[in-house]
């Protein structure tokens, strides 16, 4: 059991914010994606993953536990099966209230996941990620700070630390990824 929906949720709550249309890249059996439908009851999810894919661990039987445990929230999500960047043109820019980034965690796919997906997020909405704070994944902040710089928050996934402890320099915990999230402004 992971606790990355509540942390989302947590997050959310701070801001005052209620997503009515979001993404998440990465879903695997679908834990966090059922969480936010269910805490939701107007938000539409597309559910975007590669299942399958030989260079990934999660395939069929992931994919079916997905979809099992996003059955009762019926058309409200959308299942995207394939690559985060094949998907993303299916959705259109600026439509999204907010896209939650947890597939590949190398710094060239979260990098490219970001560049792809960026463009879908609404002014005022977010673009965030998990395990900003996982040493096994150092491509993850590597990526969004080389985006974002200084405008990114970063959260407990609900690990051990307590929600917006900020990490130490060079102090890393196992049991808490961590996760991202930053403002998508107005920018000319
Ligand atoms: C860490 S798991 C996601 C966990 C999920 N967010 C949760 O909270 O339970 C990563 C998922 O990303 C998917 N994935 C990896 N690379 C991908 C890509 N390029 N495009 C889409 N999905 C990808 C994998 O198939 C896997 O199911």
């Amino acid at each position: 059991m992971t606790r990355i929906g509540e942390s989302i949720i947590k997050i959310f709550e701070g801001l005052d914010f209620i997503p009515g249309i979001g993404a998440e890249i990465g879903v695997w059996q679908g834990e966090t994606s059922a969480k936010l439908l269910s805490k939701y009851p107007e938000l539409k999810l597309y559910m975007v993953d590669i299942w399958g894919d030989k260079s990934n661990y999660s395939g069929e039987k992931e994919k079916q536990i997905a979809k099992k445990v996003v059955k009762p929230f019926g058309h409200r999500a959308v299942i995207l099966h394939g690559s985060s960047v094949r998907m993303s043109q299916v959705v259109e820019n600026g439509s999204l209230d907010f896209v939650f980034i947890d597939a590949n965690h190398s710094y060239k796919s979260v990098k490219e996941d970001n560049e792809v997906w960026y463009p879908k997020v609404c002014v005022g909405g977010y673009i965030m990620g998990h395990d900003y704070l996982n040493p096994k994944r150092p491509g993850v902040k590597r990526a969004v700070d080389e985006l974002y710089g200084d405008s990114v928050f970063v959260c407990s996934d609900g690990g051990e630390t307590r929600l917006n402890d900020y990490p130490e320099p060079g102090v890393h915990s196992d049991v808490d990824c961590g996760i991202w999230y930053y403002r998508k402004e107005y920018r000319v």
